[in-house]
């Protein structure tokens, strides 16, 4: 018996108001006009985009859908505004910024860390109330940004002390130093909006690019705290922020040829979209993060305990709304019933409830339509032969959605397919390996997959056959993006580029070199320049 899901306890699963923890409560809807243009918060005047949460509070018995607030809907006259500010603060590269000393860059980022820091509690709870993330994992959303700040601080000095020497080939001298690119369009996804838009924004930023960011679709408020950080600690024009509709707000600016980077975790449908409108698509970097269904191949003779902890966290964690998330498990056909007995036990203990309480792992979805979208995957499925395995498992309420595990799944169904990005897992039998090397050939997405198991021949077989398919084998561990100073990156239709700390500030840059032959007058006008300091880039100069 599943003592989690008392009977009626997704009925009464939203709090009443008063119940709310006093620290953890929005009294007040935020009405935002706000937005930053060349170092100017400006006001919005025009028509707001109401801002709902996935949580749903009582009032005097009532179930209302709690409304957080609004932000502008700003038109493509605005977000062309916040490009022509991104344009005039790079000035074909010659703006104070992408000319700024890289001491000088690192300061002004250090003081925005300090800021950020500030605005903990803020975010957090702006987090949990706009995308339904628990308290621990958006702490750790907002821990883990702030980490990945300051190492990506250090490995900049680390890149700028590597290149702080001459280097001699072949009768050349020669200085060679990572520059900026140009402008910079970031957009992040609303399940890490703060952490997956940071890991692009701010290597921009360091790098010497200047910016224009628009948040995610959801999880727009919590960028509010800190949008004076932003204005105070950036020169005009270094740093702008817009609201609106994509179509609109970012089509403009893709149109206008004038982006020389996108940076854009989502879909590959979005990201498909907004590319094509670039005029002069040579021109245009792209470093994407989109769509996955990433695998987990379990053999007969996986550790059962280590192989069902991690296929649970790894498919149900924030409600299976990870990119890195596992999509499908492939489970050998002799441990299938005592692989689903302990996923189901497993599964029966995650806490349902709000992501300000104790223990909670399964929350509301913040996507409007969510719940019926899942809905119609398990309908497809069990219309084609698949039965829900797990106690409750489907059952649903406003924007609740009890996880389904759902059991034989094939090819002739969606979930097969389709990145569910939401509390349903798809178990598919299988007998021979080939089975499984088969789905991830022919798969559309290239992002990861876990294998587990003991048998170190049939696991290596697996691994070379993933090798050039995935970004990234794991074994007997859950498919995930940290730790950040690992590459992050995927095939075919799940990614472009590569990130990480370190290539995050490659991705946003090219190598310049100044090279010369090495004979007697050069070498004296090099130790010239050097000497009295006359070239901000030809230097030796080394940070500490
Ligand atoms: O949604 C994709 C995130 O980058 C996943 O990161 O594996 O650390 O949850 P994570």
């Amino acid at each position: 018996m599943n003592e989690l899901m008392t009977p009626g306890l997704l009925q009464s699963i939203f709090p009443d108001e008063n119940a709310i923890p006093e620290n953890y409560r929005l009294d007040q809807p935020v009405e935002q006009r706000e937005y930053l243009i060349d170092g100017e918060l400006r006001t919005w005047t025009g028509p707001l985009n109401p801002v709902l949460s996935p949580v749903f509070v009582r009032k005097e018995g009532e179930l209302t859908q709690k409304i957080l607030g609004s932000t502008p809907l700003l038109t493509s006259k605005e977000s062309l505004e916040a490009l022509d500010a991104a344009v005039r603060a790079y000035d074909l590269g010659h703006g104070m910024w992408p000319t700024l000393s890289v001491t000088e860059r690192i300061e002004h980022v250090e003081r925005f860390l300090k800021d950020m820091r500030s605005k903990r509690d803020e975010v957090v709870r702006l987090l949990m109330w706009e995308i339904g993330k628990t308290l621990k994992d958006s702490e750790k959303e907002f821990d883990r940004t702030c980490d990945y700040i300051s190492d990506t601080i250090k490995a900049y000095k680390e890149l700028d002390r590597n290149s702080a020497k001459l280097i001699e080939d072949q009768g050349f001298m020669a200085q060679i130093r990572r520059v900026p690119l140009g402008v910079s369009l970031c957009m992040g996804p609303y399940n890490y909006p703060l952490n997956e838009t940071f890991t692009t924004l701010i290597p921009a930023l360091i790098m010497g690019n200047t910016v224009v960011f628009k948040p995610a679709k959801y999880g727009v408020l919590l960028v509010r705290p800190l949008l004076e950080a932003f204005r105070t600690n950036f020169p005009a024009g270094v740093i702008n922020i817009i609201y609106g509709r994509g179509r609109e707000t970012v089509g403009a600016l893709m149109e206008s040829g004038k982006i020389d980077v996108f940076a854009f975790i989502g879909t590959n449908k979005g990201a498909n979209d907004l590319k094509r409108l670039h005029p002069k698509p040579h021109r245009l970097k792209a470093i994407l993060g989109l769509d996955a269904k990433n695998p987990a191949i379990v053999l007969p003779d996986a550790d059962l305990n280590n192989a069902v902890a991690e296929c649970i966290t790894g498919s149900l964690s924030f409600n299976g709304q990870r990119c890195t998330a596992l999509k499908i498990l492939l489970v050998h056909k002799s441990i299938l019933d005592e692989f689903i007995a302990r996923f189901n036990d497993g599964v029966k203990k995650l806490r349902p409830g709000m992501p300000w309480e104790n223990g909670v792992s399964l929350t509301p979805l913040p996507e409007p339509g969510k719940v019926e979208y899942l809905q119609g995957l398990v309908d497809d499925a069990k219309a084609h032969g698949a039965t829900i395995v797990n106690e409750n498992g489907g059952e649903r309420f406003q924007t609740f959605f009890y996880p389904a595990v759902l059991c034989p799944v094939n090819e002739k169904m969606r979930l097969y397919y389709e990145e569910q990005f939401g509390p349903v897992v798809p178990i598919v039998p299988f007998e021979d390996d080939e089975e499984a090397i088969r789905y991830v050939v022919n798969s559309n997405y290239g992002q990861q997959v876990s294998i587990f198991g003991e048998d170190s021949k049939r696991v290596a077989r697996l691994m070379d056959a993933f090798v050039n398919q995935v970004g990234r084998i794991n074994l007997n561990t859950q498919s995930q993006r940290g730790p950040d100073t690992f590459p992050f990156n995927g095939r075919k239709d799940s990614a472009e580029g590569t990130l990480s700390v370190s290539d995050a500030l490659r991705v946003f840059s090219i190598r310049t070199l100044v090279a010369t032959r090495d004979n007697e007058s050069n070498k004296q006008m090099l130790a010239r320049i050097i000497r009295n300091r006359e070239s901000a880039f030809l230097s030796t100069d080394y940070i500490l």
